[in-house]
């Protein structure tokens, strides 16, 4: 699979990755499954945080059943980029505190049975921390040697700058939403940053949840968009011969920026079928009348 660098120093992973949030409540055979599959493919950066199973079996439960995974073969392991996120702590909702961050990536790492996260990220700004503690806690997390590489998610560009400020390692990478129905990061200077920086755009709900798939997947956004951007879609799919969604993945693999995109099925199937929108190499034209159907307007 083609590759990207996360970092200045690496490593390298596959453009395709895997995401944990709705990695929950799987038999430990299934699971290993789709993390096999996914690392099998080259979807070396698996991604999670503590909070997902909130809300369903439990903050903590999806870190949890990874670590089972990893805990049934040490090996896979070696074979992921391993990045997990904390900060988000339902109700309050946010807490980037030197203290909180510290006990919630020690809490991370005993739920996942590793002794290093190789990619911790803020997982939303906590608008009460200031920034020099919230790099304090990232430094003294690298110094001690749990965490490898700090990235951020949700953040704001300017956000983003200002706890870099405050902060001697380089943020490595940030996780915006970015899809063909999500096309905000375009516009707000994340993917701008990205390319600034050298850092990675690790990409989330690249199709949408689902929507961009199935139309009946429920789920945000206006359902007019959603039609005229699959009317394209189709089209493009029907062109190149694959399906709506490795379009919808190949529109967000062809920014610049080189993101990762975040998988998110539970279907072993679908992991694989989706490194056909690798080959997908979308016109600029074609590219553009995506993003036109989901701006509603021509391009100025
Ligand atoms: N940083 C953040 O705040 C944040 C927020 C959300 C997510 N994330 C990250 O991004 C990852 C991916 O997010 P995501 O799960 O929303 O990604 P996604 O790949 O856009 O959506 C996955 C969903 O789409 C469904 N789907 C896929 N192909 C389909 C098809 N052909 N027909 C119908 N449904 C289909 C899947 O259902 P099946 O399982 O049935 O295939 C699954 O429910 C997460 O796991 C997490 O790591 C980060």
């Amino acid at each position: 699979m083609r590759q990207v660098k996360i970092g200045t120093t690496g490593p390298q992973v596959g453009v395709l990755g895997y995401g944990c949030w709705r990695f929950l409540g799987h038999s430990l055979s299934h699971a290993e499954t789709l993390i096999e599959t996914a690392l099998d493919l080259g979807m070396s950066l698996i991604d999670t945080a503590d909070v997902y199973g909130y809300g369903g079996p439990g903050f903590g439960a999806a870190e949890a059943l990874l670590g089972k995974v990893i805990a049934a073969n040490p090996d896979r392991r070696r074979r992921m980029m391993l990045a997990t996120k904390g900060g988000i702590i339902p109700p309050e909702p946010y807490n980037s505190s030197r203290d909180y961050l510290v006990s919630a990536c020690e809490a991370s790492l005993d739920r996942l049975g590793v002794e290093q996260i190789d990619l911790y990220q803020i997982h939303r700004p906590d608008l009460l921390t200031p920034w020099d503690e919230v790099a304090r806690a990232l430094e003294d997390l690298i110094e001690a040697g749990k965490i490898r590489q700090v990235g951020v998610s949700n953040f704001s560009p300017a956000q983003t700058r200002a706890l870099q400020a405050n902060l001697a390692p380089r943020i490595v990478s940030t996780q915006p939403e970015f899809s063909a129905m999500h096309i905000a990061p375009m516009d707000d200077g994340t993917l701008d940053w990205c390319q600034e920086m050298n850092a990675a755009a690790i990409v989330w709900s690249p199709l949408a949840g689902g929507r961009l798939a199935d139309a009946h997947v429920p789920g945000e956004g206006d359902p007019h968009t959603l039609l005229a951007v699959h009317v394209e879609l189709d089209r493009l799919a029907h062109q190149h011969g694959v399906t709506r969604s490795d379009i919808a993945l190949a529109f967000v693999l062809k920014h610049p920026a080189r993101p990762v995109a975040l998988l998110g099925t539970q279907t072993p199937e679908r992991l694989k079928a989706a490194i056909r929108a690798l080959e997908v190499n979308l016109s600029r034209r074609d590219w553009y009348a995506i993003l036109e159907a989901s701006r509603g307007t021509p391009m100025p």
